[in-house]
């Protein structure tokens, strides 16, 4: 979409609150088409209205846009997601594995070797706590700018994995010493379709008054692996 087609004020007010929370998914294959700036303040401006301790809104955006300093970014996540993917792709290959998971685990993938080809990295970083990263608050904002990505229109998902460099990409993105990035959100216009994704029935994991083994059993009762 072009930046003059876009009416950036009116884009996404229309999308209904919780049919827009339903159908906010992991959209990892993006068109490599460029964003307007505008429309990543718009996003980035939901994030803001995220609760936070105190509200100290601890957080802070860097969209890193131009292509080199894209490919430097995709260049460590590639790296990081293949070593941390094997196991489960291994996994993947007996006949008895979950197509959704696989499905999962595609699009995963895709992402980790096109990541240089989504418009925009999105960091979001925040400013620690007596040495704490204030994650309670920085991944509500992170949620309200997925969701905001889903109501304009744009592919995003949440992804942590350039953590693996997180001390080199943080100083690279110029960041302060107890300001480290948590999150990286790749944003573009989607190739494929919003909808809604696979989950647990709200019947698994909601008890009233206290815990129901025959309700809360969803994962199977166990501790999720
Ligand atoms: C804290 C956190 C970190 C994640 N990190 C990554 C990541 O580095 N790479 C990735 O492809 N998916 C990552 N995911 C998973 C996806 O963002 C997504 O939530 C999951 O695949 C479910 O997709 P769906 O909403 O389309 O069903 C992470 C999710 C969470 C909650």
């Amino acid at each position: 979409m072009s930046a003059s087609a876009i009416d950036i004020d009116r884009i996404g007010e229309d999308v209904a609150l919780l049919d827009g929370i339903r159908t906010t998914r992991a959209i990892r294959r993006l068109r490599p088409d460029p964003v307007p700036r505008e429309l990543i303040r718009k996003v980035c401006a939901c994030g803001t209205f995220a609760p936070s301790g105190g509200n100290r809104q601890p957080w802070l955006f860097i969209a890193v846009t131009e292509p080199e300093r894209r490919a430097f970014v995709a260049e460590r996540y590639r790296a990081a997601f293949h070593a941390y993917i094997e196991p489960a792709r291994r996994a993947a290959q007996a006949p008895d594995f979950p197509e959704a998971r696989r499905r999962n685990l595609r699009a995963a993938l895709h992402l980790a070797d096109h990541l240089h080809e989504a418009p925009v990295h999105l960091f979001v970083a925040g400013w620690t706590r007596r040495g704490e990263p204030q994650l309670q608050a920085l991944f509500p904002a992170i949620q309200n700018i997925l969701l905001a990505c889903r109501a304009v229109g744009l592919g995003a998902s949440l992804t942590t994995i350039h953590r693996a460099h997180g001390r080199e990409i943080d100083a690279w993105l110029g960041l302060p010493e107890g300001c480290p990035t948590c999150a990286l959100i790749p944003i573009g216009w989607p190739r494929g379709k919003y909808g809604t994704p696979p989950r647990r029935s709200v019947d698994a994991c909601l008890c009233f008054e206290r815990f129901d083994p025959e309700r809360g059993s969803g994962s199977g009762g166990r501790t999720l692996a």
